[in-house]
């Protein structure tokens, strides 16, 4: 419903992007209607809204402010009807700031296990633990960063620079997650993909990248009914994300169908009434600079709806929004009371500790971690990558002496907690920095696991813990029948200098001297094992092409489990499965992105006029060869491909939605009287609390402000072609061809293969190919399966800018099936039949 698209230039770019990148705005902000699987949840809560007065309401969009309450992020309560406040907690990886959480591998490393199973299991045992400590919002999982820039902070918080990857990952992650009864938080909406200059930096891009790269996960997400988003920090074409209504309302709220609510990143906010119009529906913390109300919302946007220039229905829909999320995931049934605090360690403090009041047992320490130990260790072997294994160097097997060297294979020796948020990590890296981090019950250290697993085998051990004595480490190597090295690159949120780096990587080398450390042992030991825990890729063909490393490993971000799982895949308890969900390059320069690290703007714009040329899709059109390309993973097994079929299945044509909304539904009246949104005259506020009332019942008139052009336009609304349905038009997921492929495991040895379908959607200006497809299938020696891929009708579509819809263009459309993007086994060519309806005579019927 999208009642006028404006264009405005780029305000304050003088530059060539005010040409290239327009202010687009879309109103008035489109209202939750429900929908395939929202529906019993929409009635529910437009029940409760309905009860609800005009603070109350205001109440539930507000955050009470900073370290205002137990969790990260407080809303308000209705506590008239025994509805507490919502409690919001990072994150994506475990629950953050407390104890007797696990910490699970970080979504780097679940991904590349390239097993939906396995994604969906992890979600749903996270779910379990922020259930079990009281939150209502896990603030995860993340596709933004999607991971343009190799070395962009927070990749490692999410899952893989391909938004089809990414899509399948964040989709079973919101459902296992929501079916543990928990509401998930999709994040950071949108093109939040470098953490230098995070709070203002605008991110430009274009309509068709913006459809074909960095929402197409999102739309999965929204798809498989995640019940809340966050709108980030950085602007659009140079607006802030969440007042963006091009980006809330039009695409999220309107083609994407959005059911739950927005809710900002933490003083993401930058406006009151106009974020309001433009979609966001939940403010966090809550507390801003504004007087009187010491916040954008609270009372201000009680006095808002008060004074009538926001209307009723955005805020009723905010709040059903927000009441929705709740019912859908079954908050009313599972609900237990925060036993947890953010900002204190100890058992009793303050519970309001922005106030300092009620002194009381604020934690419980309640034990959320069941027997995810072992789901954390599967995930971790099964996603750590086997780059490079020659002369049989793995798996080992009883080998006579082994050598274990390196800091990060180590235990921290100030404990796996020793900084908040592992600002300071020593030892062996297990997860990334920032908010996204979680506190450790333990952390199994690779050296001490392989330790045991030495004794067990009568192996001689011999452990070199520092980076820098070289001398100690080719000691230790010179005689082991295997050298383990252990080298690492961390990376976070750009919110503290961390070893000299603000969140994003400075550069893609190994940190703390590992590759010094890896020419040292392999100069005297011609069985040099390298094992990589690392936040993303990192420079090294300078050691892929040693002749003594005789094999590499990316173990990724594996959680606390970490020595058990990379014991297991070096000795072969496990046999690796793991892709790597990124490319590898050479150079930093491989990549064709920058980082922006310098700027004199205050208000500095990054164009990203790569467009969809991002990671493979970058070097396959560059023709640059990478170390290891997207997709490569080895096994110690092998598999061949053979039968491909490619069938059509008959899907009935495209229809693009049509009609309309019905017009904004209020729920429950709002008493006009300001009277009424006044404190209860004995109420006790807590001082920096922030409350919805209004603290004057005369009401100000600061002259009605200039608004937006329909932004407070409740009338039927028509819909986008693209839209109808969360996640977008229904059609676009109809299965439209069927391909299928043979799997043979002609090795030794039981193995998961991993194969992919990718697709050359054709045209002069795509890329070579995208990935469409793929599964895990697990093989005996000497067994073969059938794999079945479905190709959706988005699958093999391209975004038209001009129809707003999306169109299969009629350029050739080759199918590849093989065992990475550039190892291709099988081919074939889509059948596509040309349309006889001259509407659509440039595009194919499918
Ligand atoms: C940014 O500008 C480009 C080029 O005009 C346009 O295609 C795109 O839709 C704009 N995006 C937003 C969010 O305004
Ligand atoms: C808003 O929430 C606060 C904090 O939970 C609570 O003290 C206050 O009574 C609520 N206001 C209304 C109008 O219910
Ligand atoms: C904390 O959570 C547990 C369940 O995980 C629940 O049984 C208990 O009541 C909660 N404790 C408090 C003090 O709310
Ligand atoms: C309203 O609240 C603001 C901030 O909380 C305060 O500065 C102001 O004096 C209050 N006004 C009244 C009439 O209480
Ligand atoms: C209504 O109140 C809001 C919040 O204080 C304010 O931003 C807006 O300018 C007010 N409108 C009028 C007409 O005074
Ligand atoms: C608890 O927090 C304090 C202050 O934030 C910190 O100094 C201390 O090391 C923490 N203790 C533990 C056991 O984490
Ligand atoms: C809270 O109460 C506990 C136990 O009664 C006491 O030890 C502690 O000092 C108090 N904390 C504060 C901040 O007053
Ligand atoms: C390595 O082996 C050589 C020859 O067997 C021996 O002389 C030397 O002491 C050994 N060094 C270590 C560090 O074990
Ligand atoms: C490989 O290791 C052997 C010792 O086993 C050493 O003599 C040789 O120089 C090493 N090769 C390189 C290229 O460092
Ligand atoms: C896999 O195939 C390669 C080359 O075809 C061969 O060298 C290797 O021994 C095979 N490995 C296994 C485990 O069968
Ligand atoms: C493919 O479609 C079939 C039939 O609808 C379904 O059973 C299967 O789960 C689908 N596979 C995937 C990977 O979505």
């Amino acid at each position: 419903m999208v009642s006028l698209i404006a264009f405005l230039p780029l305000l304050q770019a003088a530059g060539a992007s005010a040409q290239r990148y327009t202010q687009e705005t879309s109103y008035p902000s489109p209202w939750g209607s429900g929908g395939p699987g929202w529906d019993e949840a929409y009635t529910k809560a437009r029940q409760f809204v309905s009860q609800l007065t005009l603070p109350e309401k205001v109440n539930l969009t507000t955050g009470t402010g900073y370290q205002s309450d137990l969790c990260v992020g407080n809303t308000g309560s209705v506590p008239r009807l025994g509805l507490r406040h919502f409690c919001l907690q990072n994150g994506p990886n475990g629950v953050g700031s407390t104890d007797g959480n696990s910490v699970f591998p970080s979504g780097v490393t679940a991904v590349a296990t390239f097993s939906r199973d396995l994604l969906r299991r992890r979600g749903y045992a996270m779910g379990e633990e922020h259930r079990g400590k009281g939150v209502d919002v896990q603030l995860g999982p993340n596709v933004g960063p999607l991971g343009r820039d190799p070395a962009g902070g927070r990749n490692w918080e999410g899952f893989s620079p391909d938004p089809y990857l990414s899509g399948v990952a964040i989709a079973e992650t919101v459902v296992g997650t929501q079916d543990a009864g928990v509401i998930a938080n999709a994040k950071h909406f949108i093109l939040n993909e470098q953490e230098h200059f995070r709070n203002h930096i605008s991110s430009n891009l274009d309509d068709k990248s913006m459809h074909e790269l960095y929402l197409w996960p999102f739309a999965d997400a929204v798809r498989a009914g995640v019940g809340s988003i966050m709108c980030s920090y950085n602007r659009i074409n140079g607006t802030y994300a969440c007042e963006n209504s091009k980006t809330l309302n039009y695409l999220l709220k309107n083609e994407l169908s959005f059911q739950g609510f927005v809710v900002s990143d933490w003083a993401a906010q930058h406006s009151g009434v106009n974020s309001a119009l433009a979609g966001l529906d939940m403010t966090m913390p809550g507390s801003g600079s504004n007087k009187p109300y010491n916040s954008y919302w609270g009372g201000a946007l009680t006095e808002a709806v008060l004074n009538g220039t926001i209307p009723q229905w955005r805020l009723d829909d905010m709040v059903v929004r927000i009441m929705a999320a709740y019912y859908k995931v079954g908050r009313d049934k599972t609900r237990i009371p925060v036993n947890f605090s953010t900002w204190l360690n100890t058992t009793t403090g303050y519970r309001h500790l922005a106030a300092g009041r009620d002194n009381t047992t604020v934690n419980h320490h309640v034990n959320v971690q069941g027997d995810h130990a072992e789901l954390i260790r599967e995930i971790a072997a099964k996603g750590t990558v086997l780059l490079k294994n020659e002369n049989g160097a793995l798996p080992l097997t009883k080998p006579l002496s082994i050598a274990v060297i390196g800091e990060d294979a180590q235990s921290d020796p100030n404990g796996p907690n020793a900084c908040l948020h592992k600002y300071c990590t020593a030892g062996t890296l297990a997860m990334g920095w920032g908010s996204g981090a979680a506190d450790f019950p333990y952390l199994i250290a690779p050296a001490d696991a392989l330790k045991k697993q030495a004794e067990a085998d009568g192996t001689a051990f011999t452990n070199v813990e520092g980076n820098w004595a070289l001398d100690a480490a080719r000691a230790a190597a010179r005689n082991a029948s295997v050298a383990v090295v252990f080298v690492n690159a961390n990376s976070g949120t750009g919110t503290v200098l961390t070893n000299g780096n603000f969140g994003d990587r400075d550069n893609l080398a190994l940190g703390n001297g590992g590759d010094n450390l890896i020419a040292a042992v392999a100069s005297v030991n011609c069985n040099t094992v390298v094992v990589i825990h690392s936040v993303g890729p990192v420079l090294m063909d300078h050691f892929k092409t040693h002749p003594n490393v005789t094999a590499i490993l990316w173990a990724g971000l594996p959680g606390q489990e970490s020595g058990n799982s990379i014991t297991d895949v070096l000795y072969g308890k496990v046999n690796p499965q793991g892709r790597t969900p990124f490319t590898w390059g050479k150079t930093q320069s491989d990549w064709g992105i920058t980082t922006l690290i310098e700027s004199d703007d205050k208000l500095p714009e990054t164009d990203f006029d790569e467009a969809v040329f991002i990671d493979y899709r970058h070097f396959d059109k560059k023709d640059i060869e990478p170390s290891w390309e997207f997709g490569f993973g080895l096994s110690y097994t092998n598999f061949t491909y053979f039968d491909l079929n490619i069938k059509a299945t008959g899907t009935p044509d495209y229809e693009p939605a049509t009609g309309e909304t019905s017009p904004a539904p209020t729920f429950g009246k709002v008493d006009k009287n300001p009277a009424s949104a006044m404190p209860p005259p004995d109420f006790e506020m807590l001082p920096k609390f922030i409350y919805s009332w209004i603290n004057d019942t005369h009401i100000p008139c600061y002259g009605r402000p200039k608004l937006p052009e329909g932004s407070r336009d409740g009338s039927a609304q028509p819909l986008l072609a693209a839209g109808g349905t969360p996640g977008g038009n229904p059609g676009l997921y109809e299965t439209v061809f069927t391909v299928t492929a043979s799997v043979e495991n002609t090795g030794s040895l039981q193995g998961t293969d991993i194969p992919q379908l990718y697709l050359s959607l054709g045209g002069p200006d795509e890329p070579k190919v995208v990935l469409r497809g793929f599964e895990d299938v697990s093989l005996e020696p000497g067994e073969a399966k059938t794999v079945t891929f479905n190709l959706t009708r988005r699958d093999i579509s391209n975004w038209d800018v001009v129809s707003q819809n999306w169109v299969v263009t009629p350029h050739k459309k080759m199918v590849h099936v093989g065992a990475s993007s550039r190892d291709f086994r099988l081919e074939g060519e889509l059948p596509l039949a040309a349309s006889s309806d001259p509407e659509v005579q440039n595009s194919y019927r499918v």
